[in-house]
């Protein structure tokens, strides 16, 4: 394809449009070359998947292709720019839902194709991590990336913005699935993450000893069903147990809610410190929903002074899917790693380069 450097280089292609539809949220955004964010739209389908305690696929994909046009729409409008003023369309294509990763993708080929422009293929991951380059408004490269969200656990050791070596990840459920789970557990409403912050600012942190899976071991592996499978024991009583648990009184989800939060932010941030000393590096980047949660990066900044390390966190409004991440499209860009045409989506991939 035709790469319209000349569009690039002029004026008129100062401005990148990025696509992210890898889940349950419709997202635009209009991004200069400097990583200035112009406008940052999201449409989230909490309402849509609520009563399903989780995102149901086929609801959001069918979701997006409503969203999609007035998202762009909307980024283009609010950000002041017009499409002919747009120089290359990013979209993420993996990893995530195959029906909603098409859904994007699809409408960043037909921009990339009418408006004869360059199509840059944006990995998630990379993505959440690229969210803490945004927050420092410089270059943050090399470091330890952490990506702790409700699909992924992932500790990287990052050498630039697009190579990541993944050093170790979950072994069954993600950080914020175990968030989600035990709030539906606890009766809490959907997402459970920033209900579980909320409700547990009310509890003891101490109240009840929940286990800190793979803490004390060498991997930097995480398990975090074991976790849950013991809040839901402490707030429904063991299966064959005489002993009934307390009841579910507001104070005891609170407490749960809490001693959950302290077990699981334990985890992330001893995994985290783990990380650091194995790979030598000296800044941390840690992206994602969970990591808007304020117990978690007040856990990380004190563990960052402790050893001396620059902490970057993403913003709490880029933690959470957004495509104003998608900003990475620039550093592909520069180093000519665009897509044709053909591009396909990799729903299952996490690891592409
Ligand atoms: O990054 P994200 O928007 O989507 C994925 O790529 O997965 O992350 C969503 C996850 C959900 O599991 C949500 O419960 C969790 O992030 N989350 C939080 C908080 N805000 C969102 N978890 C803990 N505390 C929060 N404040
Ligand atoms: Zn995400």
């Amino acid at each position: 394809m035709n790469l319209n450097l000349e569009k690039l280089r002029s004026d008129e292609g100062r401005y990148l449009l990025a696509i992210e539809s890898s889940c349950d949220e419709t997202a635009a955004a209009v991004i200069d070359r400097e990583r200035h964010v112009l406008s940052n739209i999201v449409a989230t389908q909490n309402e849509l998947h609520e009563r399903f305690g989780g995102v149901v696929p086929e609801i959001a994909s069918r979701a997006h292709l409503e969203r999609i046009l007035p998202v762009i729409d909307e980024a283009l409008r609010k950000a002041n720019v017009t499409l002919a003023e747009i120089g290359a369309v990013a979209v993420t294509t993996h990893p995530g839902l195959v029906g909603s990763l098409l859904v994007g993708l699809t409408a960043a080929k037909t921009l990339a194709l009418v408006l004869d422009v360059p199509l840059l293929a944006i990995n998630h991951i990379e993505a959440h991590i690229y969210a803490c380059r945004m927050a420092a408004g410089r270059d943050v490269f090399p470091a330890v990336g952490f990506v702790v969200s409700g699909g992924h656990s992932n500790l990287y050791d990052c050498r630039s913005p697009v190579e990541f070596e993944l050093l170790g990840s979950t072994t069954d459920d993600a950080a914020g699935e175990a968030f989600d789970k035990v709030a539906q557990i606890l009766g809490l409403e959907y997402p459970g993450g920033p209900q579980i912050e909320k409700i547990g600012s009310q509890g003891r942190p101490d109240a009840v000893n929940f286990p800190r899976p793979f803490l004390n071991e060498e991997r930097l592996d995480f398990s975090f069903s074991g976790l849950k499978t013991a809040v839901l024991y402490a707030a429904k009583g063991t299966p064959g147990a005489r002993i009934q648990p307390p009841p579910l009184t507001p104070q005891r989800v609170a407490d749960l809610a809490a001693s959950f939060q302290a077990a699981a932010v334990e985890v992330l941030v001893g995994k985290c410190e783990q990380a650091l000393r194995k790979t030598g590096r000296s800044t941390l980047l840690v992206g994602g929903g969970v990591a808007a949660n304020g117990v978690f990066r007040q856990s990380l900044a004190e563990m960052a002074h402790r050893r001396n390390v620059q902490l970057i966190i993403a913003e709490r409004e880029h933690c959470t899917d957004n495509a104003a991440m998608g900003a990475l499209g620039w550093e592909l860009w520069e180093r000519g790693m665009t897509s044709p045409l053909d591009l396909d989506v990799t729903p299952g991939l996490v690891r592409k380069r």
